[in-house]
């Protein structure tokens, strides 16, 4: 399956002021490579915080299109970014299919239930996103009109290894241990669940790709707690399922963090793009995706957030060796992860700045850093 065939693709009544990032995933070459970063609305913004106080908390904001719209075109401004992404979160689904959860202050999420069995697991349902995650389209609806073309939505959810393991174990895990055991001991249960998140995750990214995003993420953060045969053999076809039943109709990136040892695993799934986390080698990643099966994938990432504490001059040259290493073409510059909550506003957008004055500015960079 070609990954976005024209004839199913998407119409947009509003034209786009900044169509770089999808003239980037249609390989197309491009004056300057896009730029966005992973949570790039949150807390680094002091505007965000202003309005997460006046909203009450973070599901308050996730509850109410306005705000939502708020913070998610923030970073627009703020950064000077060449996309905005949907102010959400990856566990709106499992909240959807019937586990709620509540984000603690400096805790983290935590669900009030988990799935460890047959009758847990006969207790979800399937979800109807107009319905269960009304609020969600209707931000889309809002924001779409806040940031009237200027730059395109990315729109996203978790993938189903990820958000398996939130509804297996019910808070945070180092390393997952009771997700990964139900892999081993109860295979059928494992794969049943799998299977509905997948389900229910397609139902989800096709309903805001029909409320107007132009680009599709899916967040596989805890890719790299399985093992390269696992992965491929339990988890790929649930993300072969969301792809296919997506139809090719916007580009779709798929962001396996920790999945550098199944990379070329991942090259053969019908997705336009593969995000990449900062241990992954740019040149090896370059040579597998332009030998992808289904035709060059684009590459998204990579740089370390850490850096992004260096002095801006550091910030620029790591950037630019980045971008050297990547490449113009079929490229989008971003983290290897989210932007760390601490991290100064000013070199979020050093990090942007770099992006855009590159190539022209590669040598001054390398003298000051
Ligand atoms: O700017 C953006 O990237 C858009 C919004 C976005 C959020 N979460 C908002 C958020 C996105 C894309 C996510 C995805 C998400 N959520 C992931 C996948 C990406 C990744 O980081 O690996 C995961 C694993 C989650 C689950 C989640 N949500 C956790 C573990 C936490 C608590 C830890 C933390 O970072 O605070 C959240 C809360 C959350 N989601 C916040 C934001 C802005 C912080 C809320 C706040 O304190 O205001």
């Amino acid at each position: 399956m070609m990954p976005s065939s024209p004839d199913r693709a998407v119409t947009h009544p509003v034209k786009l002021e900044n169509d770089l990032m999808l003239r980037a995933l249609r390989g197309e070459s491009v004056e300057r490579v896009p730029v966005w970063m992973m949570r790039q609305a949150g807390r680094t913004l002091p505007e965000y915080r202003e309005v997460r106080e006046r909203a009450g908390g973070f599901k308050d904001l996730l509850f109410h299109p306005e705000w939502a719209a708020e913070v998610t075109v923030q970073p627009v401004d703020a950064y000077g970014v060449d996309a905005a992404i949907l102010f959400s979160d990856i566990l709106v689904v499992p909240e959807a299919m019937g586990l709620s959860y509540e984000l603690v202050e400096k805790v983290g999420p935590r669900f009030g239930r988990t799935i460890r069995s047959a009758s847990d697991l006969a207790s979800l349902h399937p979800i109807d996103p107009h319905k269960d995650l009304d609020y969600v389209m209707s931000a889309i609806e809002h924001i779409l009109g806040a940031l009237h073309g200027r730059v395109p939505l990315i729109g996203f959810a978790g993938a189903p290894w990820t958000i398996f393991c939130y509804m297996v174990e019910g808070k945070g895990s180092k390393d997952w241990t009771l997700a990964r055991r139900m892999l081993w001991e109860e295979p059928a249960l494992a794969d049943a669940l799998l299977g509905q998140i997948a389900a229910a995750t397609t139902a989800y990214l096709r309903a805001q790709i029909e409320a107007g995003v132009h680009v599709v993420q899916l967040f596989d953060s805890w890719a790299g707690s399985l093992s390269h045969s696992l992965y491929v053999t339990r988890i790929l076809p649930h993300l072969h399922s969301i792809l296919e039943g997506l139809g090719g109709r916007v580009p779709v990136t798929v962001f396996a963090k920790g999945g550098g040892h199944f990379l070329q695993d991942l090259m053969t799934l019908p997705c336009t793009a593969l995000g990449l986390d900062w241990q992954t080698d740019r040149s090896m990643a370059r040579s597998l995706a332009e030998s992808a099966p289904g035709g060059p994938k684009v590459l998204q990432g990579n740089l370390d957030p850490s850096v992004l504490y260096a002095q801006p001059g550091i910030i620029r040259a790591e950037t630019h060796r980045m971008l050297d290493e990547f490449g113009m073409t079929r490229t989008i510059a971003n983290l290897g992860h989210g932007l760390y909550p601490d991290i100064p506003a000013d070199h979020g957008r050093a990090f942007v700045e770099a992006v855009k004055s590159y190539p022209t500015n590669t040598r001054e960079t390398t003298t000051t850093a």
